[in-house]
């Protein structure tokens, strides 16, 4: 039998199809390829063969823990290892599941397929969370006081992502540390917050690893007491204005004294050069009175224009009638030359009044 030439590429494409199918219908596939579960709860692998495949097996840490063969009878090292069809009668996919996983558990979790399909391997991580507990409780500060929160997480695997938050919102990395120490196959962790206490506020510490879906928390609430006024600005305002009221009002007050003091002064003057005009002017007077008892006290009931100091004498004199009467006498005996010297010297003493008697008449 002898090939020819022509017929190499035929062939080629003939040999090409082969081996393409048969890698293709090897095929399968293994997901997911990472997980990370809490211990205690279960955990499932989903293998995906293409083709028609006889057995399968898997292997848990390198042991063989379960053999599925296409017709599913499953048969399984222990109860905590079970398979079966995703769809029932499909065996195309297979759902492997480790019930309640333990920390031992954790490692490569290897599919087989025998013939050639080869094997995948997947990686199960079992991770714990522990406490966390914020130390002190809630907190009692002063206004812009530096405060500090301790937050402790025990028996974590692994080392937990601890965060905080404040009144819900996240705080700033830069404003806690957070150092952790192995303990056996856990992990304690202790992060500080540092702030300075401007509100009250809710202060919440949270832990978590990824196979946690929430994060643990615990919170305290911190409450601020507000600064007291600071009084001594206060104090210092009050007291510089009443200093300043106060030096006002002492100003105004020699001023006003002063004032009043001149005018007295000058009322004074005032009054004793009245006192001189109307002695001389009494003077004068006095060589009529003495020859005629004229009443100078009596004023005519039609005069008006009369100088205010002349009204308030004639009122004086007529409203003391019986005095002017009087006057004469006094007038009479003394002279011209010594009723002028007596009025200042009377002025000069006490008797004012007695003086204006004289210079009345
Ligand atoms: C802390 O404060 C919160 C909210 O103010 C309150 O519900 C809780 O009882 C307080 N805890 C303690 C230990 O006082
Ligand atoms: C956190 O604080 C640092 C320094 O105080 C600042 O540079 C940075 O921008 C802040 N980050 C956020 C998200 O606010
Ligand atoms: C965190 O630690 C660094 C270095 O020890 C220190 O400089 C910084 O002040 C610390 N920050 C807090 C919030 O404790
Ligand atoms: C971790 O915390 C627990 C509980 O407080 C404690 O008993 C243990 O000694 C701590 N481990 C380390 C390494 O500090």
């Amino acid at each position: 039998m002898t090939i020819s030439w022509k017929s190499w590429p035929t062939l080629l494409h003939i040999c090409l199809f082969l081996c393409t199918t048969g890698v293709e219908s090897q095929k399968f596939q293994l997901q997911p390829l990472n997980r990370a579960v809490l211990q205690g709860s279960d955990v499932q692998f989903s293998s995906t063969v293409e083709g028609n495949w006889q057995v399968m097996t898997w292997h848990v840490r390198g042991f063989l823990v379960l053999t599925v063969p296409a017709d599913n009878n499953v048969t399984s090292s222990s109860t905590q290892f079970s398979a079966r069809f995703c769809s029932a009668g499909d065996p195309r996919c297979v759902e492997f599941t480790i019930h309640n996983v333990t920390r031992k558990d954790a490692g490569p979790v290897m599919c087989t397929v025998q013939g050639e399909y080869g094997s995948k391997t997947a990686q199960l991580s079992v991770q714990e969370s522990g406490t966390v507990n914020i130390l002190g409780g809630n907190m009692t500060v002063d206004q812009d006081q530096q405060v500090e929160f301790q937050c402790v997480t025990i028996a974590w695997f692994p080392i937990p992502t601890i965060s905080w938050t404040q009144n819900s919102h996240a705080v700033n990395s830069s404003l806690y540390n957070t150092s952790s120490v192995k303990d056996g196959d856990y992990f304690n962790s202790t992060s500080v917050l540092k702030f300075q206490a401007v509100r009250n506020t809710m202060v919440e510490c949270q832990a978590t690893v990824p196979a946690l879906t929430n994060p643990q928390s615990s919170s305290v609430s911190l409450v601020v007491v507000p600064k007291p006024p600071d009084w001594t600005v206060l104090i210092a305002v009050v007291v510089s204005f009443g200093g300043l009221a106060l030096l006002v009002l002492l100003i105004i007050g020699i001023i006003f004294c002063c004032k009043r003091r001149k005018e007295k002064q000058s009322n004074y003057q005032d009054e004793m050069r009245r006192v001189r005009t109307q002695s001389q002017i009494s003077t004068v007077s006095a060589a009529g009175l003495r020859r005629a008892q004229v009443n100078a006290g009596f004023v005519p009931e039609g005069q008006t224009s009369i100088a205010p100091s002349e009204l308030t004498d004639s009122d004086f004199c007529q409203a003391n009638g019986p005095n002017v009467f009087e006057m004469p006498d006094i007038l009479n005996t003394s002279q011209t030359g010594n009723s002028f010297n007596r009025a200042q010297h009377t002025v000069d003493g006490s008797g004012f009044r007695k003086h204006r008697h004289v210079t009345i008449v």
